[in-house]
């Protein structure tokens, strides 16, 4: 039997390094039911701050130690942020413990987390519940693909099918960008194995929004809707990218859009796993367009959002530890959630060479002054503390997140201590949250 997390504090492991997972553990730090709260990306000096490290090796066969770990430090909640762990099973194999009782687990089981590694899945779980969704075909030919995307009206969007990092989607804008993009993924193996099937799909029009709802097993808890920016420049132009920055609430959705999506898409969706007995508890984010035909499902994602998690994390008035073990336990209907009515803005700061070939080793100066201003929350994510110093290490390398009571004071803010913040080749997009965001 797992201990009552309402009246113990209970030590928690969190898996991840990104500025998600940063801000997972600031949330998760502020809760007075914390005892103590372990960590694998310990590599991110924010994360480091705040957690004790898992000093077991548990790369590859020896993931066996890693749930000897959390036995052997009373770990009764496991955060799982990342979409690869949740595609290699981790919440399947961290759910029992050594004397046979569950741990609890934020974060769905492998098969869940199928609706996000493999987009073909996705697709058919959507077929067949009848979701909203663009039309589409799945390849593993080269030639084949070709044949099809020729008989197009206008270019179609080619998908990697498997995990490429939020690079995997190409939209073309000519017929010639299309095909290329078949090659590049099919023979030339642009994404690896992530590409070795592709999913063509018309290119759906409209507003993109992002819907993140929480799934105990049971209920289903939608949480306030974001809305990211994925392309690497102003303008929603360049490459896509992990995300460039986002903001919380999107103001894009009215009341009754939101029940539509709640209704037509996440509850469908959340009954479809139910009935193949697919164990999900935790984040289902439905990457949603608007077009004129009503809401339709872009991508399905197991996880928080990075960046979306910044700014709505950065919202969360109810006790973060709650939220995550009552999702872990199947228990969302006895909880009461509060976010603040406040605006929130993430922007990030991202390397040079950011998507394709991010440098990394440049010094970062400035962000202390930048935590001085109110409001502002800078959470790392590329970054790394040598000697006293911190350095780029990946292509997005800081969440500026910033809070406001109007979405401009928010972003105010934000660009404010993004411009006391300087390293080497920083890359911002200028126009996120603006008031009219263009959208692909
Ligand atoms: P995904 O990872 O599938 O969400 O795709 C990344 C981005 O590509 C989305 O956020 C959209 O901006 C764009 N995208 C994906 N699928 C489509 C589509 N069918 N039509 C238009 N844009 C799309
Ligand atoms: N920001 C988009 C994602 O996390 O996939």
């Amino acid at each position: 039997m797992s201990s009552d997390p309402s009246n113990n504090p209970i030590n928690i492991l969190l898996v991840g390094a990104g500025g998600r997972e940063h801000a997972l553990a600031l949330a998760i730090s502020k809760s007075p039911k914390l005892g103590t709260l372990y960590a694998t990306g310990m590599s991110n000096p924010g994360i480091a701050k705040l957690a004790q490290p898992v000093d077991v090796d548990y790369e590859s066969e020896k993931f066996y130690r890693l749930n000897q770990f959390c036995d052997s430090h009373n770990i009764e909640l496991v955060v799982i942020g990342p979409e690869d762990p949740l595609a290699e099973g981790w919440s399947d194999k961290l759910a029992k413990k050594s004397d046979g009782s569950s741990r609890m687990i934020f974060g769905p089981s492998q098969r869940g987390a199928q609706l996000e590694a493999d987009k073909a899945n996705a697709k058919q779980i959507m077929r067949a519940a009848s979701i909203p969704t663009a039309e589409g075909k799945v390849f593993k030919d080269a030639d084949h693909a070709d044949e099809y995307m020729k008989t197009r009206d206008e270019p179609y969007v080619v998908k990697a099918t498997g995990l490429a990092k939020g690079k995997g989607v190409i939209v073309p804008s000519t017929m010639d960008q299309a095909i290329d993009a078949i090659d590049q993924i099919l023979r030339k193996k642009a994404f690896g194995d992530a590409g070795k099937e592709i999913l063509i799909e018309e290119k759906l029009q409209g507003t993109e929004v992002s819907v993140l709802a929480l799934l105990d097993g049971q209920n289903i808890l939608v949480l306030p809707p974001c809305q990211d920016h994925k392309r690497l420049m102003n303008n929603d132009e360049g490459p896509n990218t992990g995300g460039m920055g986002a903001f919380c609430p999107s103001g894009t959705l009215t009341d009754e859009l939101s029940h539509q999506i709640e209704s037509e898409i996440l509850v469908p969706t959340a009954d479809a796993l139910r009935r193949d007995e697919i164990d999900f508890k935790g984040v289902l984010y439905a990457g949603i367009m608007l077009t004129p035909g009503g809401p339709k499902v872009l991508e399905f994602n197991v996880r928080f959002g990075d960046p979306e998690c910044q700014p709505l994390l950065t919202l969360l008035e109810s006790d973060a530890i709650e939220l995550l073990t009552a999702t872990a336990s199947g228990k969302l209907d006895k909880i009461d959630v509060r976010f603040s009515s406040d605006h929130a803005i993430c922007i990030v700061l991202a390397a040079e060479g950011y998507p394709e070939n991010p440098r990394k080793g440049d010094v970062i100066t400035g962000v202390d002054d930048a935590e001085q201003i109110p409001g502002v929350t800078v959470y790392h994510a590329g970054t790394k503390m040598t000697k006293g110093d911190l350095y780029t290490n990946g292509g997005r390398v800081l969440s500026i997140t910033a809070t406001g009571k109007t979405r401009e004071q928010a972003r105010e803010a934000a660009y404010k201590a993004c411009d006391l913040i300087e390293f080497k080749g920083k890359q911002l997009r200028t126009d996120i949250a603006a008031n009219n965001p263009v959208h692909a």
